[in-house]
Protein backbone atom coordinates (compact mmCIF):
# COMPACT_ATOMS: atom_id res chain seq x y z
CA UNK A 1 0.00 0.00 0.00
CA UNK A 2 1.12 3.64 -0.21
CA UNK A 3 2.59 5.33 1.99
CA UNK A 4 0.14 8.24 2.05
CA UNK A 5 -2.99 5.12 2.77
CA UNK A 6 -1.08 3.90 5.19
CA UNK A 7 -1.10 7.39 6.95
CA UNK A 8 -4.43 8.01 6.42
CA UNK A 9 -4.98 4.79 8.24
CA UNK A 10 -3.19 5.56 11.21
CA UNK A 11 -5.06 9.08 11.79
CA UNK A 12 -7.89 6.45 11.62
CA UNK A 13 -7.18 5.18 14.53
CA UNK A 14 -5.59 8.28 16.32
CA UNK A 15 -9.19 9.65 16.02
CA UNK A 16 -10.76 7.08 17.39
CA UNK A 17 -8.55 7.06 20.43
CA UNK A 18 -5.48 9.49 21.46
CA UNK A 19 -3.83 6.86 23.13
CA UNK A 20 -3.74 4.48 19.68
CA UNK A 21 -0.53 6.89 18.61
CA UNK A 22 1.11 5.72 22.01
CA UNK A 23 0.56 1.56 20.63
CA UNK A 24 2.84 1.00 17.48
CA UNK A 25 1.69 -2.47 17.47
CA UNK A 26 -1.92 -1.46 17.33
CA UNK A 27 -0.78 1.29 14.14
CA UNK A 28 0.64 -1.90 12.44
CA UNK A 29 -1.96 -3.86 13.45
CA UNK A 30 -4.54 -1.31 11.48
CA UNK A 31 -2.07 -1.58 8.35
CA UNK A 32 -2.72 -4.81 8.34
CA UNK A 33 -6.39 -4.46 8.36
CA UNK A 34 -6.19 -2.12 5.66
CA UNK A 35 -3.89 -4.10 3.51
CA UNK A 36 -6.30 -6.63 3.83
CA UNK A 37 -9.55 -5.01 3.10
CA UNK A 38 -7.39 -3.36 -0.19
CA UNK A 39 -7.79 -6.94 -1.44
CA UNK A 40 -11.39 -8.25 -0.05
CA UNK A 41 -13.90 -6.81 -1.49
CA UNK A 42 -16.82 -5.96 1.17
CA UNK A 43 -15.34 -8.04 3.55
CA UNK A 44 -14.78 -5.50 6.11
CA UNK A 45 -16.54 -8.07 8.45
CA UNK A 46 -14.33 -11.13 7.51
CA UNK A 47 -11.19 -9.28 8.01
CA UNK A 48 -12.10 -7.96 11.56
CA UNK A 49 -13.10 -11.61 12.32
CA UNK A 50 -9.88 -12.75 10.90
CA UNK A 51 -7.27 -10.20 13.24
CA UNK A 52 -9.87 -11.40 16.32
CA UNK A 53 -8.82 -14.38 15.42
CA UNK A 54 -4.99 -13.64 15.29
CA UNK A 55 -5.66 -11.35 18.69
CA UNK A 56 -6.95 -13.84 20.79
CA UNK A 57 -4.85 -17.14 19.99
CA UNK A 58 -8.69 -18.42 18.45
CA UNK A 59 -9.20 -20.67 15.19
CA UNK A 60 -12.09 -19.53 12.50
CA UNK A 61 -14.64 -21.15 10.77
CA UNK A 62 -15.43 -19.81 7.54
CA UNK A 63 -18.39 -20.88 5.71
CA UNK A 64 -19.83 -20.11 2.18
CA UNK A 65 -20.06 -20.93 -1.29
CA UNK A 66 -17.82 -21.47 -3.43
CA UNK A 67 -15.98 -18.55 -5.03
CA UNK A 68 -16.38 -16.07 -2.41
CA UNK A 69 -12.82 -15.33 -1.43
CA UNK A 70 -12.37 -17.84 1.34
CA UNK A 71 -8.92 -19.20 0.43
CA UNK A 72 -7.73 -15.65 -0.71
CA UNK A 73 -8.49 -14.12 2.67
CA UNK A 74 -6.28 -16.85 4.35
CA UNK A 75 -3.70 -16.14 2.10
CA UNK A 76 -3.80 -12.66 2.01
CA UNK A 77 -3.91 -12.96 5.48
CA UNK A 78 -0.33 -14.95 5.35
CA UNK A 79 1.17 -12.74 3.29
CA UNK A 80 0.69 -10.25 5.96
CA UNK A 81 2.33 -11.97 8.70
CA UNK A 82 5.91 -12.89 9.35
CA UNK A 83 4.76 -16.58 10.83
CA UNK A 84 4.96 -19.94 9.06
CA UNK A 85 1.80 -20.70 6.65
CA UNK A 86 0.66 -23.81 5.15
CA UNK A 87 -2.31 -24.91 3.90
CA UNK A 88 -3.88 -28.30 3.73
CA UNK A 89 -6.65 -28.56 0.78
CA UNK A 90 -8.97 -31.38 2.36
CA UNK A 91 -10.32 -34.43 0.13
CA UNK A 92 -11.94 -37.51 1.11
CA UNK A 93 -9.17 -39.47 1.30
CA UNK A 94 -6.93 -37.61 3.71
CA UNK A 95 -5.27 -39.22 6.07
CA UNK A 96 -4.60 -37.49 10.11
CA UNK A 97 -0.96 -38.34 9.58
CA UNK A 98 -1.28 -35.93 6.29
CA UNK A 99 -1.59 -33.19 9.14
CA UNK A 100 -0.29 -34.31 11.99
CA UNK A 101 3.06 -35.67 10.49
CA UNK A 102 4.91 -39.74 10.60
CA UNK A 103 7.75 -41.01 12.30
CA UNK A 104 9.76 -42.70 10.57
CA UNK A 105 12.93 -45.31 10.94
CA UNK A 106 16.28 -43.67 9.86
CA UNK A 107 19.01 -47.07 9.47
CA UNK A 108 21.88 -44.78 8.69
CA UNK A 109 21.28 -43.28 12.23
CA UNK A 110 19.53 -45.93 13.92
CA UNK A 111 16.74 -44.31 15.31
CA UNK A 112 12.92 -42.93 14.44
CA UNK A 113 12.58 -39.46 13.05
CA UNK A 114 9.11 -37.31 13.22
CA UNK A 115 8.61 -35.34 9.93
CA UNK A 116 6.19 -32.80 11.18
CA UNK A 117 2.90 -32.46 9.33
CA UNK A 118 1.29 -29.14 8.13
CA UNK A 119 0.43 -28.38 11.36
CA UNK A 120 3.43 -27.13 12.28
CA UNK A 121 2.79 -23.54 11.34
CA UNK A 122 1.66 -20.98 12.98
CA UNK A 123 -1.10 -20.58 10.07
CA UNK A 124 -3.13 -23.04 8.95
CA UNK A 125 -5.38 -22.88 6.14
CA UNK A 126 -7.37 -26.36 6.57
CA UNK A 127 -9.67 -25.65 3.11
CA UNK A 128 -13.07 -27.50 3.04
CA UNK A 129 -13.07 -29.18 6.11
CA UNK A 130 -15.96 -30.92 5.55
CA UNK A 131 -14.74 -32.67 2.63
CA UNK A 132 -11.80 -34.40 5.17
CA UNK A 133 -13.32 -37.66 6.44
CA UNK A 134 -14.20 -37.92 10.21
CA UNK A 135 -10.87 -39.50 11.42
CA UNK A 136 -8.98 -36.13 9.95
CA UNK A 137 -11.70 -33.77 11.29
CA UNK A 138 -11.06 -35.41 15.02
CA UNK A 139 -6.95 -35.04 14.85
CA UNK A 140 -7.69 -31.53 13.48
CA UNK A 141 -9.92 -30.20 16.36
CA UNK A 142 -7.72 -32.03 18.77
CA UNK A 143 -5.06 -30.77 17.72
CA UNK A 144 -6.30 -27.21 17.86
CA UNK A 145 -7.77 -27.40 21.57
CA UNK A 146 -4.83 -28.93 22.87
CA UNK A 147 -2.54 -27.02 20.83
CA UNK A 148 -0.07 -30.53 20.35
CA UNK A 149 0.01 -33.71 18.81
CA UNK A 150 0.70 -37.15 19.51
CA UNK A 151 1.87 -39.53 16.52
CA UNK A 152 3.41 -42.45 17.50
CA UNK A 153 2.77 -42.04 21.10
CA UNK A 154 5.06 -39.00 21.53
CA UNK A 155 3.63 -35.75 22.10
CA UNK A 156 4.96 -32.79 19.84
CA UNK A 157 3.83 -29.18 20.93
CA UNK A 158 2.57 -27.30 18.28
CA UNK A 159 4.08 -23.71 17.40
CA UNK A 160 2.85 -20.68 19.82
CA UNK A 161 1.02 -18.46 17.63
CA UNK A 162 -1.45 -21.14 15.97
CA UNK A 163 -3.94 -20.13 14.25
CA UNK A 164 -5.83 -22.89 12.23
CA UNK A 165 -8.52 -20.97 9.83
CA UNK A 166 -11.27 -23.55 7.71
CA UNK A 167 -13.16 -23.52 5.17
CA UNK A 168 -16.62 -24.69 4.27
CA UNK A 169 -18.79 -24.86 1.92
CA UNK A 170 -22.62 -24.85 3.36
CA UNK A 171 -23.20 -28.14 5.05
CA UNK A 172 -26.01 -29.42 2.52
CA UNK A 173 -23.24 -29.79 -0.15
CA UNK A 174 -23.29 -33.24 -1.22
CA UNK A 175 -19.74 -35.05 -1.02
CA UNK A 176 -19.11 -33.50 2.79
CA UNK A 177 -18.71 -35.06 6.24
CA UNK A 178 -20.21 -31.89 8.61
CA UNK A 179 -18.17 -31.44 11.62
CA UNK A 180 -19.54 -32.91 14.72
CA UNK A 181 -21.79 -30.53 16.68
CA UNK A 182 -19.61 -31.02 19.83
CA UNK A 183 -16.60 -30.24 18.23
CA UNK A 184 -17.61 -26.95 16.35
CA UNK A 185 -17.12 -24.82 19.49
CA UNK A 186 -13.26 -25.60 19.53
CA UNK A 187 -13.74 -22.41 16.84
CA UNK A 188 -13.79 -19.19 18.29
CA UNK A 189 -15.84 -17.51 15.84
CA UNK A 190 -17.38 -19.37 12.72
CA UNK A 191 -18.15 -16.84 10.37
CA UNK A 192 -21.01 -17.18 7.20
CA UNK A 193 -19.66 -15.05 3.86
CA UNK A 194 -22.54 -14.28 1.35
CA UNK A 195 -22.51 -13.05 -1.67
CA UNK A 196 -21.63 -9.59 -3.23
CA UNK A 197 -24.05 -7.11 -3.78
CA UNK A 198 -23.60 -5.91 -7.56
CA UNK A 199 -21.58 -2.66 -6.63
CA UNK A 200 -19.09 -4.58 -4.63
CA UNK A 201 -19.47 -7.55 -7.63
CA UNK A 202 -18.70 -4.65 -10.13
CA UNK A 203 -15.30 -3.65 -8.07
CA UNK A 204 -14.78 -7.43 -7.63
CA UNK A 205 -14.16 -7.03 -11.40
CA UNK A 206 -11.55 -4.38 -11.85
CA UNK A 207 -9.64 -5.49 -8.91
CA UNK A 208 -9.10 -8.89 -10.28
CA UNK A 209 -8.39 -7.78 -13.84
CA UNK A 210 -5.91 -5.64 -12.52
CA UNK A 211 -4.41 -7.99 -11.00
CA UNK A 212 -4.31 -10.11 -13.89
CA UNK A 213 -3.02 -7.34 -16.03
CA UNK A 214 -0.72 -5.53 -13.38
CA UNK A 215 0.91 -6.64 -10.16
CA UNK A 216 -0.90 -7.59 -7.44
CA UNK A 217 -1.13 -4.98 -4.65
CA UNK A 218 1.00 -6.20 -1.98
CA UNK A 219 0.38 -6.16 1.59
CA UNK A 220 1.95 -3.09 3.39
CA UNK A 221 3.04 -4.89 6.44
CA UNK A 222 4.36 -8.02 7.85
CA UNK A 223 3.91 -8.59 11.77
CA UNK A 224 6.11 -10.47 13.65
CA UNK A 225 5.65 -13.27 15.82
CA UNK A 226 6.74 -10.60 18.73
CA UNK A 227 4.57 -7.66 17.18
CA UNK A 228 1.79 -10.49 17.34
CA UNK A 229 2.64 -11.53 20.88
CA UNK A 230 2.88 -8.02 22.29
CA UNK A 231 -1.25 -6.81 20.75
CA UNK A 232 -2.18 -9.83 22.24
CA UNK A 233 -1.21 -8.91 25.49
CA UNK A 234 -2.48 -5.97 24.69
CA UNK A 235 -5.60 -6.49 23.37
CA UNK A 236 -6.42 -9.16 26.48
CA UNK A 237 -6.02 -6.19 28.80
CA UNK A 238 -9.12 -4.55 27.30
CA UNK A 239 -11.31 -3.55 30.42
CA UNK A 240 -15.09 -5.50 30.54
CA UNK A 241 -16.86 -3.96 32.91
CA UNK A 242 -19.15 -6.03 35.66
CA UNK A 243 -22.00 -4.70 34.17
CA UNK A 244 -20.98 -5.86 31.18
CA UNK A 245 -19.54 -9.56 31.99
CA UNK A 246 -23.46 -10.12 33.91
CA UNK A 247 -24.84 -8.97 30.32
CA UNK A 248 -22.90 -12.20 28.59
CA UNK A 249 -23.71 -14.43 31.35
CA UNK A 250 -27.46 -13.67 31.34
CA UNK A 251 -26.99 -13.46 27.04
CA UNK A 252 -25.75 -17.35 27.49
CA UNK A 253 -27.79 -17.98 30.31
CA UNK A 254 -31.17 -17.39 28.14
CA UNK A 255 -29.90 -20.14 26.14
CA UNK A 256 -30.17 -22.35 28.35
CA UNK A 257 -34.01 -21.66 28.76
CA UNK A 258 -33.39 -19.09 31.76
CA UNK A 259 -35.96 -16.47 32.61
CA UNK A 260 -35.45 -14.33 29.42
CA UNK A 261 -36.52 -16.93 27.24
CA UNK A 262 -38.26 -19.63 28.96
CA UNK A 263 -40.33 -20.24 25.36
CA UNK A 264 -37.26 -21.80 23.72
CA UNK A 265 -36.67 -24.25 26.24
CA UNK A 266 -38.46 -26.72 23.41
CA UNK A 267 -36.18 -25.38 21.14
CA UNK A 268 -32.83 -25.86 22.21
CA UNK A 269 -31.08 -29.51 22.80
CA UNK A 270 -27.73 -28.22 23.55
CA UNK A 271 -27.07 -24.88 25.06
CA UNK A 272 -24.39 -22.41 25.10
CA UNK A 273 -21.37 -23.94 27.43
CA UNK A 274 -18.78 -21.35 29.51
CA UNK A 275 -16.94 -21.61 26.84
CA UNK A 276 -19.00 -20.07 24.21
CA UNK A 277 -18.88 -17.42 27.23
CA UNK A 278 -15.63 -16.83 27.58
CA UNK A 279 -15.24 -16.93 23.70
CA UNK A 280 -17.78 -13.93 23.55
CA UNK A 281 -15.49 -12.30 26.05
CA UNK A 282 -12.33 -12.38 24.07
CA UNK A 283 -13.89 -12.11 21.33
CA UNK A 284 -14.90 -8.43 22.33
CA UNK A 285 -11.84 -7.52 23.77
CA UNK A 286 -9.94 -7.92 20.70
CA UNK A 287 -12.93 -6.08 18.68
CA UNK A 288 -12.57 -2.86 21.28
CA UNK A 289 -8.49 -3.01 20.88
CA UNK A 290 -8.81 -3.37 17.13
CA UNK A 291 -11.42 0.12 17.54
CA UNK A 292 -8.80 1.56 19.46
CA UNK A 293 -10.93 1.27 22.60
CA UNK A 294 -9.35 0.39 26.03
CA UNK A 295 -12.47 -1.30 26.95
CA UNK A 296 -15.48 -3.25 25.79
CA UNK A 297 -18.75 -1.89 25.23
CA UNK A 298 -21.64 -3.72 24.23
CA UNK A 299 -21.89 -3.01 20.33
CA UNK A 300 -18.80 -5.33 20.58
CA UNK A 301 -20.42 -7.94 22.31
CA UNK A 302 -23.86 -7.59 20.20
CA UNK A 303 -21.53 -7.71 16.85
CA UNK A 304 -19.95 -10.64 17.57
CA UNK A 305 -22.44 -12.71 19.14
CA UNK A 306 -23.77 -14.52 16.35
CA UNK A 307 -20.53 -15.63 15.30
CA UNK A 308 -19.16 -16.68 18.67
CA UNK A 309 -22.51 -18.45 19.94
CA UNK A 310 -24.91 -19.60 17.07
CA UNK A 311 -22.42 -22.76 16.61
CA UNK A 312 -22.24 -24.16 19.56
CA UNK A 313 -26.25 -24.21 20.21
CA UNK A 314 -28.23 -27.44 18.92
CA UNK A 315 -31.49 -27.02 18.19
CA UNK A 316 -33.99 -29.99 18.55
CA UNK A 317 -35.29 -31.70 16.17
CA UNK A 318 -38.29 -30.11 15.99
CA UNK A 319 -37.08 -26.10 16.25
CA UNK A 320 -35.35 -27.13 13.08
CA UNK A 321 -37.77 -29.01 11.14
CA UNK A 322 -39.69 -25.97 11.66
CA UNK A 323 -37.34 -23.50 10.02
CA UNK A 324 -35.64 -22.09 13.10
CA UNK A 325 -32.07 -22.01 12.55
CA UNK A 326 -29.15 -21.10 15.36
CA UNK A 327 -28.65 -17.47 14.28
CA UNK A 328 -32.17 -16.77 14.16
CA UNK A 329 -32.74 -17.87 17.76
CA UNK A 330 -28.92 -15.39 18.82
CA UNK A 331 -30.45 -12.03 17.58
CA UNK A 332 -34.02 -12.70 18.78
CA UNK A 333 -31.82 -13.14 22.48
CA UNK A 334 -30.23 -9.49 21.36
CA UNK A 335 -33.71 -8.23 20.94
CA UNK A 336 -34.74 -9.47 24.24
CA UNK A 337 -31.62 -9.34 26.56
CA UNK A 338 -30.39 -6.26 27.03
CA UNK A 339 -27.27 -4.52 28.26
CA UNK A 340 -28.17 -2.80 31.66
N1 LIG B 1 -14.87 -10.14 -2.21
C1 LIG B 1 -13.90 -10.43 -3.09
N2 LIG B 1 -12.79 -9.66 -3.18
C2 LIG B 1 -11.82 -9.94 -4.04
N3 LIG B 1 -11.84 -11.00 -4.88
C3 LIG B 1 -12.90 -11.82 -4.83
C4 LIG B 1 -13.97 -11.57 -3.94
N4 LIG B 1 -14.90 -12.55 -4.09
C5 LIG B 1 -14.43 -13.38 -5.04
N5 LIG B 1 -13.23 -12.95 -5.50
C6 LIG B 1 -12.41 -13.62 -6.51
O1 LIG B 1 -13.06 -14.85 -6.81
C7 LIG B 1 -12.12 -15.91 -6.94
C8 LIG B 1 -12.43 -17.03 -5.98
O2 LIG B 1 -11.77 -16.85 -4.74
P1 LIG B 1 -11.43 -18.05 -3.77
O3 LIG B 1 -10.66 -17.48 -2.65
O4 LIG B 1 -10.79 -19.16 -4.52
O5 LIG B 1 -12.88 -18.49 -3.30
P2 LIG B 1 -13.34 -19.64 -2.29
O6 LIG B 1 -12.15 -20.10 -1.53
O7 LIG B 1 -14.37 -18.96 -1.42
O8 LIG B 1 -13.96 -20.70 -3.13
C9 LIG B 1 -10.77 -15.32 -6.77
O9 LIG B 1 -10.25 -15.04 -8.04
C10 LIG B 1 -11.03 -14.01 -6.04
O10 LIG B 1 -10.12 -13.04 -6.39
MG1 LIG C 1 -11.41 -22.05 -1.53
Amino acid sequence: MARGAEQTAVRGIVGADSRASDDPVRTRLHALRTGLEAGLIGASGLVERLLIGLLTGGHLLIEGAPGLAKTRAVKRLADGLDTGFARIQCTPDLMPADLTGTTVWRPDGGRFEFLAGPLFHSLVLVDEVNRAPPKVQSALLEAMAEGQVTVAGITHPLPDPFMVVATQNPIEHAGTFPLPEAQLDRFLLHVVVEMPDEASERRILDLVEGEMTEEATPMPVRLTVEELRAARAAALKTHVSPALKDFLVRLVAATRGGPAAADLRGAIEHPVSPRGTLALMLAGKARAYLHGRDHVVPDDVMALAGDALAHRLALTWRAAAEGQTARAVVAGLLDRVHPL
